[in-house]
């Protein structure tokens, strides 16, 4: 009995512990090591092709191209880092509205990072003048514009406050943003997030990503089943801005039945209501015709609409390459690409009758998948803010680098990148008197 106790003691119990140690060992460090994987990947996703993996940097040294320069942030920052507490403002050029109230922003309101940055924030929402100099980052952002006064706002900015651009609308949308030449010809901005990819935060609708089927057996399924009705359009914006679109829809309408659901048609469809994917879904086309022309400028009517609920797209906004560029290869069909109203609609009328060619705009699913980008919500969560800052903070060490320093004039990047086409299948489309949003918030733009 003796020496099966010792033994037990001796070797069977070391063995024990040192397997477990051995076990935990290598489950916590596979663990970080998957952890750090996702955390990549989620990164090179958003980056898009491993453009931005960057390893690591210590940031000590201020680039000598912005030696001099004030800079509100990199001051709080710093006494962050001397193990002062600190509070970066954030101000929300925009007046509050009932959510806000609710929330508490209509008066500052302190808020965590967890992103590891030396400092916490303190957000506001508010569009009285005297808020402007106490605060650290101003964001301008689409919302009621009645206090948006170029003069007024320059004149309020103090030396080193950081001016960020929040904007997910295209510029015929919000033309306000760009300062009046005679005031400035200086990019009044150090920041952007938009919905255009040469931003330093591209808050775009969608992203496809090319590799991760998201329907592997795509290529063997029939995808004109159950469609019982051939093209919809939904909208919620009637009247014309960038371009006439209803007067164009009423147009198509004379060759092909086209099924107007929202505001600007008899029918209705609440997005939210899942009885409203199921309707949609009988359809075939799905018309997908952006408020405004402008570069990249395409948004969940194409993603979320069209592909969601397996309806072909037919699309007008971005230019053509940048839908060939940035959406699924052969996924959707564009308005432009046809001279006459004949042959598109001779084109749709072949899809119709020949299932294998209707089926082919399916095929995108066996390679490839698309998920949501940020653009889906107007998200100034204080995470975002943080992320903001953070990304701010990568400015300041690496300038060379910044949507800023690549675009000195700003009127260029955002005003001159609209077009305003006469004419789309022979239909005269361009608007002569623009009706731009004054002080409405547009919180769900079809
Ligand atoms: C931020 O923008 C202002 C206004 O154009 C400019 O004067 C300032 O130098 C910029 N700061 C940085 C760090 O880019
Ligand atoms: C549909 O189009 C394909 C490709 O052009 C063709 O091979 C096929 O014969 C057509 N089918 C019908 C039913 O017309």
């Amino acid at each position: 009995m003796l020496p099966i106790k010792r033994a037990l003691v001796t070797v069977v119990l070391p063995l024990i512990v040192l397997v477990t140690v051995f076990y935990f060992g290598v489950l916590w460090s596979s663990g970080r090591y998957l952890y750090k994987y996702i955390h990549e990947f989620g990164r090179t996703e958003i980056f898009d092709s491993g453009a931005i993996i960057e390893k690591k940097q210590e940031e000590e040294k201020i680039p000598h191209l912005l030696l001099g320069q004030p800079n509100r942030v990199l001051e709080k920052l710093n006494q962050g880092k001397s193990g002062k507490e600190c509070h970066i403002k954030i101000l929300i050029w925009r007046k509050p509205g009932e959510e806000q109230r609710e929330l508490g922003l209509d008066k500052w309101q302190k808020a965590t990072c967890r992103n590891r940055i030396s400092c916490n924030i303190e957000i506001l929402y508010s569009n009285i003048l005297e808020d402007i100099p106490m605060s650290d980052i101003v964001v301008i952002m689409p919302g009621p514009f009645k206090n948006f006064k170029w003069s007024k706002l320059l004149k309020a900015r103090p030396p080193g406050q950081q001016w960020v651009l929040y904007s997910r609308e295209s510029p015929v949308h919000d033309p306000q943003f760009a300062p009046p030449l005679a005031l400035t010809t200086e990019n009044p901005y150090n920041f952007t997030a938009t919905f255009r990819s040469d931003s330093d935060q591209c808050i775009t609708w969608g992203f496809y990503y090319p590799g991760h089927p998201s329907v592997p057996a795509a290529k063997r399924m029939d995808w004109t089943k159950g469609k019982t009705k051939l093209m919809t359009w939904v909208a919620s914006r009637c009247n014309s801005l960038g371009w006439e679109r209803t007067k164009f829809v009423k147009e198509i309408q004379k060759f092909l039945p086209v099924d107007i659901y929202g505001k600007c048609g008899p029918l209705e469809c609440r997005k939210k209501d899942k009885a409203c994917r199921k309707t949609l879904s009988a359809y075939k086309f799905y018309l997908s015709l952006e408020n405004s022309e402008c570069k990249e400028y395409f948004t969940e009517k194409v993603w979320n609409n069209g592909f969601d609920n397996n309806m072909i797209p037919i699309v007008y906004g971005a230019p053509k390459e940048d839908y060939m560029r940035l959406a699924p290869p052969h996924s959707f069909i564009q308005l432009a690409a046809f001279e006459t109203m004949e042959e598109f609609v001779e084109y749709i009328h072949l899809l119709d009758r020949n299932h294998t060619l209707y089926n082919e705009y399916f095929h995108w699913k066996a390679k490839g998948r698309w998920t949501p980008g940020p653009g889906r919500r107007t998200n100034l969560s204080p995470a975002g803010l943080c992320t903001i800052v953070k990304e701010l903070k990568k400015n300041i060490f690496h300038p060379e680098k910044s949507w800023r320093f690549k675009n000195p004039d700003f009127h260029k990047w955002w005003e001159q990148t609209c077009s305003g086409r006469e004419e789309l299948l022979g239909v005269r489309i361009n608007v002569d008197e623009p009706e731009y949003m004054e002080s409405k918030v547009e919180e769900d733009d079809e």
